[in-house]
C-alpha cells in the first residue's frame, strides 16, 4: 500500500525521487522520506509526516545522484517521522524502503535485540535493515539475499549503503517492483507511473529476484525480456481538473471506446477477445464461472454474473476475494475463476488466484494495470486499456470492467446459443455507450446542484433492482468512501421492507435507481413506500419517464439503452454525486482518509 522509488543516473536523485513520490502518493499519503548518498557518499535523509504534495522544501538542494524514497500508508507503527521511512541499521549504513508487511517481524526483532541491535521506530520494515547489517561484508546484494531468506510476508524493497556507494538493491515478494531503463539513467519503483517522465523501457520483476542497479549498468538474477509502456505521460497528470476522481470520471467514454476498440465485431454480433485465445477450446465447456474481485472490482463482478447468467448461458457465482480465499469454495474441474482487479495487485484477490491455481482450475483475469501480479500469474486475461487511473475511488477502471463483461458475455453467449440478433443488438447498443456517457457529463453542474441540496444529511440508503443492485452498492460505497463522514448502505429495492424502511423519514433520504426497465414497476412501488414516509427521494430516470418527477424530490435523467447495458451509465450520476459530496465536506477526494489505492495488505 505504500510507493517506493530508486533513482541512479546524472541528475540530482532529490529531485527525481520527490517527482516520482509525488505521482505514487495515490498508494499511500500519510508521511515520506527520502534517503539520497550526497557526492561525499554520505548518506543525507529528509522524512516528514504528511503528503509528499503539499511539501514545501526544495529537494534540488540535496546534491547527489543515488537515493531512494518512499510514501506511507502505515500498516505497523504510527504516523510518525521515526515510522517514516527510510529505516536504518544500528551503524545507519544501510538504509532500506519498502511496501508490504513482514509478518514474522516480532519474531526477527526479539532475536535482534537479543544479539544487540537498537531499534529506533516500531515499523516492521527495520529488521530488515538490521538483517542486512548482521549479513553485510563489503556486498550489499549478498547481504540481501541472506536476509531476505529469514522473512515471511510481502516485500519490494530498495536499499542502499554509503558502504557499497555506487548501488540499489531491490527486490520483490508480492508486492511490484518494476525497473525502468533510462538514457544513462536508472529507476526503479513499485508503479510504472513514476518512471514514465525518464523511460518507457521497463522489465516487471518477479517474485524473489534480486536486481542490482549501479552507474549505466545493472543485472537481474534471470534474464527478462524489455516491454514498452504504452501509457501517456498527460494521463498521470491532473491537467485542467482539479482531482484525478473527476479528471478520471471525465474520461469515461475514451475509457469504455479503448476497452472495446477492435474486440467488437457488431456486424457478427461477436468479441473477439485476443487474450483469451489460448484458453478458448477450454472455455467453451466450462459449466461453471466464478467472479472474484474486491470493493468496487467486487461490484463489477456482480454485474457480470447478471449478465453472463442472462446472456453467456453459463451459471455465476460472485465472492469477494477476502472471503473466497477462506471459505474452502467447492471448486469443480470444469470450471474458471474471473479474477477482477484494477491494480491487479490486491492481496486478497491474487491469494484467492494462487489458491485457484493451487486446485488446477482455469484461471482469467481483467486487469489494467500491466505486468501486475494478477496479470501475471493468471492463465489467460483482457487487459482494460485504460490508462493509469490514481485517484484512490475507482471510477473510469468501474465501467471499463463492466465494458469488458459485455464483451466476455458475448464471447461465452455466441459459443453457448445466444442468437446472432441479439449479439448484434448488444454491440451495438455497446458501441453507442460513450456518446450517452457524455450526455450524462454534460449534466454535472446539475449533479452538483443536488449535492449541495443533499450534503446536510448523515445518511443515505441507494436503492436498486436487478442489474442495477450492484450498482446501488458501488454509489454507496463511493459516498462513504469520499465523501466521509457522510454513513450510506445499498441495499436491493425488494429488501427494503424487510428492515431497511424503517428509517425512512424526512431526515433520511433515499436514492434510487429507478430506469425505464423490467423491474421499474417494482422499484416505483418501492419509491412510493418511502415517500409516504416523507423521506427525501432522488431519483435517477430514464429519459422521457415524466411520472416519477411528480413522486421524487430531484431527477437525474440518463438516455436509454439496452437493460443489460445500463450499469455504464448508472454509475456515472453515482460517481459524480460522490464526488461533488466529497469536494463540498472539504475531503481530500483523491486521497481519502485511511485508504490506499492498492490494497497489497490483507
Ligand atoms: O485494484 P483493485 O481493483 O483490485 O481494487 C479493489 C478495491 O480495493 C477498489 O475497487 C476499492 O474498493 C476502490 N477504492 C473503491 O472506489
Amino acid at each position: 500500500m505504500c510507493g517506493i522509488i530508486g533513482y541512479i543516473g546524472k541528475k540530482k536523485a532529490g529531485e527525481v525521487l520527490f517527482s516520482g513520490l509525488k505521482r505514487l502518493e495515490y498508494r499511500g499519503y500519510d508521511s515520506y522520506g527520502i534517503c539520497v548518498l550526497n557526492n561525499f557518499g554520505e548518506p543525507i535523509i529528509h522524512k516528514k509526516v504528511g503528503k509528499i504534495s503539499e511539501e514545501n522544501f526544495s529537494f534540488s538542494e540535496i546534491e547527489g545522484n543515488i537515493g531512494i524514497g518512499h510514501t506511507r500508508w502505515a500498516t505497523t507503527g504510527k504516523v510518525t517521522v521515526e515510522n517514516a521511512h527510510p529505516h536504518f541499521d544500528c551503524k545507519k549504513e544501510i538504509f532500506i524502503v519498502h511496501n508490504g508487511i513482514i509478518e514474522n517481524y516480532k519474531t526477527l526483532k526479539r532475536i535482534l535485540e537479543k544479539r544487540g541491535h537498537k531499534f529506533s521506530s516500531q515499523c516492521d520494515t527495520e529488521v530488515i535493515a538490521h538483517l542486512i547489517e548482521e549479513y553485510f561484508n563489503e556486498n550489499l546484494e549478498e547481504a540481501v539475499r541472506k536476509a531476505l531468506k529469514h522473512i515471511r510476508g510481502t516485500y519490494g524493497i530498495l536499499v542502499l549503503s554509503p558502504k557499497d556507494p555506487q548501488k540499489i538493491v531491490g527486490s520483490c515478494f508480492s508486492s511490484p517492483l518494476i525497473l525502468g531503463i533510462g538514457e544513462n539513467e536508472l529507476l526503479v519503483a513499485s508503479d510504472p507511473s513514476a518512471l514514465i517522465s525518464y523511460t518507457r523501457q521497463i522489465i516487471t520483476l518477479e517474485d524473489k529476484e534480486v536486481v542490482v542497479l549501479k552507474p549505466n549498468d545493472f543485472f537481474i538474477l534471470k534474464e527478462k525480456p524489455i516491454e514498452t509502456i504504452e501509457w501517456d505521460e498527460k494521463e498521470v497528470e491532473k491537467g485542467e481538473y482539479p482531482h484525478f476522481m473527476l479528471k478520471e470520471i471525465m474520461e469515461g467514454p475514451e475509457a469504455v471506446k479503448n476497452s472495446i476498440k477492435g474486440r467488437l465485431i457488431p456486424e457478427r454480433g461477436i468479441a473477439k477477445l485476443g487474450g483469451l485465445e489460448n484458453v478458448k477450446e477450454k472455455l467453451s465447456q466450462i459449466e461453471t464461472l466464478h467472479i472474484i474481485g474486491c470493493g468496487t472490482a467486487f461490484y463489477a463482478g456482480m454485474v457480470g454474473e447478471y449478465m453472463i447468467e442472462e446472456y453467456g448461458g453459463i451459471p455465476v457465482e460472485v465472492d469477494v476475494a477476502s472471503e473466497f480465499r477462506y471459505r474452502k469454495p467447492v471448486l469443480s474441474q470444469n470450471s474458471a475463476c474471473l479474477f477482477i482487479s484494477q491494480s491487479g495487485e490486491t492481496a486478497d484477490t491474487l491469494e484467492a488466484l494462487r489458491e485457484v491455481k493451487r486446485k488446477g482450475i482455469l484461471s482469467l483475469g481483467i486487469v489494467n494495470m500491466p505486468g501486475s501480479s494478477i496479470a501475471r500469474e493468471t492463465d489467460a486475461g483482457i487487459y482494460n486499456h485504460i490508462g493509469p487511473e490514481i485517484g484512490v475511488a475507482a471510477t473510469k477502471s468501474f465501467v471499463s470492467q463492466l465494458a469488458i463483461l459485455v464483451l466476455f458475455t458475448l464471447f461465452l453467449g455466441r459459443q453457448r446459443g445466444l442468437s446472432l440478433i441479439k449479439g448484434q443488438r448488444i454491440a451495438k447498443d455497446l458501441q453507442q455507450i460513450p456518446q450517452k456517457i457524455k450526455e450524462i457529463l454534460s449534466q454535472k453542474e446539475k449533479i452538483k446542484e443536488i449535492a449541495q441540496k443533499y450534503s446536510k444529511f448523515s445518511n443515505f440508503i441507494y436503492l436498486g433492482r436487478k442489474y442495477n443492485y450492484p450498482l446501488a452498492l458501488e454509489g454507496a460505497l463511493k459516498l462513504k468512501e469520499i465523501a466521509y463522514p457522510i454513513h450510506a448502505e445499498g441495499y436491493a429495492g425488494g429488501e427494503m421492507k424487510h428492515g431497511p424502511l424503517a428509517l425512512a423519514d424526512e431526515n433520511f433520504p433515499f436514492l434510487v435507481i429507478a430506469l425505464s426497465d423490467s423491474v421499474y414497476e417494482k422499484i416505483f412501488s418501492n419509491i412510493q413506500e418511502i415517500k409516504t414516509r416523507n423521506a427525501p427521494v432522488i431519483a435517477i430516470a430514464s429519459e422521457g419517464n415524466e411520472e416519477i418527477k411528480k413522486i421524487v424530490d430531484d431527477v437525474i435523467y440518463i438516455p436509454k439503452t439496452s437493460e443489460m447495458l445500463t450499469p455504464l451509465l448508472v454509475a456515472y450520476p453515482l460517481h459524480l454525486f460522490a464526488y461533488y459530496m466529497g469536494v463540498i465536506k472539504g475531503n481530500d477526494v483523491d486521497k481519502p482518509r485511511n485508504l490506499a489505492k492498492s490494497v497489497t495488505v490483507e
